[in-house]
């Protein structure tokens, strides 16, 4: 298939993840005969010094036209002076409105190789596949925000509508799963949280009838997730609170750097981004790690343009790596290798598998 994809590396360790996506795609589109066109955009605190806009209207123009983008991270100590007017992850916020990519999906499933390594007792993490639908284009990221003579504001609303649509994603995605979605809120204080609560129960009463819902107070799924994460599926939430869990979600696997995100809803094939920061502690160190990105490229490939064998491929020589405990150090400790050899070990296991598919 001919296909447009846009890349934006951003800040920090952005650009050294994004080249590892950008390099499996490229072997992606050589093994399974397609034509990807591939462009890098200015975007963040790179856009901010290049064009004084951390989203230039060339780079917002050529993601409404692409068929899909690939997001490194943005933002960075250079930029976060708390009085700048402008900051990159400005950037970030205004292309998730401005591509309506109102859900976004973050699966996490611990890796068996991780489950010894990772920080929590392996018991707790045998049979935990969770995947997070969190609203992406509301609440108190998009709401009015200001300072007045007192103090600051950040306004938090949400529409029915926003609600509602959310819902049908969870639920698509439930009815594939186990059939059970756990909306998380805090609706003991919050007016925003009562609507959610509300709207997704008759939401799933009217059209999805077939789900069931369960409803968590942020606060004790929390605690829930790091003593009993086995006992969930698909986790519905807000902007905000699902921001917050999934981070600490990625202790289940073992490294933020692991974790992929998939953001759609909108007209096009959606944005596509590691769950991870720009990660400045580790910038122009090599430590990055690049399965995050790369597994960002899979759902890409899967939700964005429909290939999902080739989806199926990237997430089997990911997989293939961590079994041979190929990784960065932050998942293998001092054996850990470098970005570049993190992501040729990937390519390598891609080239392998599509030899084995040409003599089949
Ligand atoms: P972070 O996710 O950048 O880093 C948190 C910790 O995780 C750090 O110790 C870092 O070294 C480690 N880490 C993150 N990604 C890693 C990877 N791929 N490999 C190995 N280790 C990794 O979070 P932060 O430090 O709170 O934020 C730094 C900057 O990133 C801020 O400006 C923040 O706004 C921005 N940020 C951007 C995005 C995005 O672009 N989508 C997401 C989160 C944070
Ligand atoms: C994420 C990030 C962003 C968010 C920031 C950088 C705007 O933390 O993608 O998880 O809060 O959504
Ligand atoms: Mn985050």
């Amino acid at each position: 298939m001919d296909a447009v994809i846009v890349i934006l590396p951003g800040d920090g360790i952005g650009p050294e993840v994004a080249a590892a996506g950008r390099q499996v795609l490229e072997s992606v589109a050589e093994q399974f005969g397609h034509c990807f066109t591939l462009t890098e955009h200015a975007i963040g605190g790179a856009a901010i010094d290049a064009f004084g806009d951390p989203l230039p209207s060339g780079t917002e123009a050529a993601c409404r036209a692409a068929d899909a983008v690939l997001l490194g991270a943005v933002g960075g100590p250079k930029w976060s002076d708390p009085n700048a007017k402008v900051r990159p992850e400005q950037g970030l916020l205004r292309l998730r409105a401005a591509l309506g990519v109102f859900a976004n999906l973050r699966p996490v499933k611990p890796h068996p190789q991780m489950i010894e390594a990772a920080p929590l007792k392996a018991d707790r993490l045998v049979g935990v596949d969770l995947m997070f639908v969190r609203e992406l284009t509301g609440g108190s990221y998009f709401g009015r925000k200001g300072r007045d003579d007192e103090g600051a504001f950040d306004e938090c609303r949400y529409s029915q509508h926003e609600i509602e649509r959310v819902t049908d994603v969870a639920a698509r995605i439930a009815r594939q799963r186990s059939g059970k979605i756990t909306q998380v809120d805090k609706a003991n204080v919050l007016e925003t949280s009562r609507l959610w609560r509300g709207t997704v129960a008759q939401r799933v009463a009217d059209r999805h009838a077939d789900i069931t819902v369960e409803h968590q107070l942020v606060d004790s799924m929390a605690m829930h997730l790091l003593t009993q994460p086995s006992r969930f599926d698909v986790i519905l939430t807000e902007n905000l609170f699902g921001d917050i869990l999934t981070d600490e979600a990625a202790v289940l696997a073992g490294s933020i750097g692991l974790l992929p995100s998939a953001s759609v809803g909108g007209e096009r094939g959606g944005l596509y981004e590691p769950i991870h920061g720009s990660a400045p502690d580790i910038a122009g160190s090599g430590k990055a790690n690049p399965y995050g990105t790369i597994a960002s490229v899979a759902m890409l490939l899967r939700h964005g343009l429909g290939l999902s064998e080739e989806a199926d491929a990237v997430e089997w020589a990911i997989d293939q790596c961590l079994s041979a405990g190929v990784g960065t150090p932050d998942v293998f400790g001092s054996k850990g290798v470098s970005t570049t050899q993190a992501t040729a070990a990937v390519l390598a296991v891609l080239a392998g598998s599509a030899r084995q598919r040409a003599a089949a």
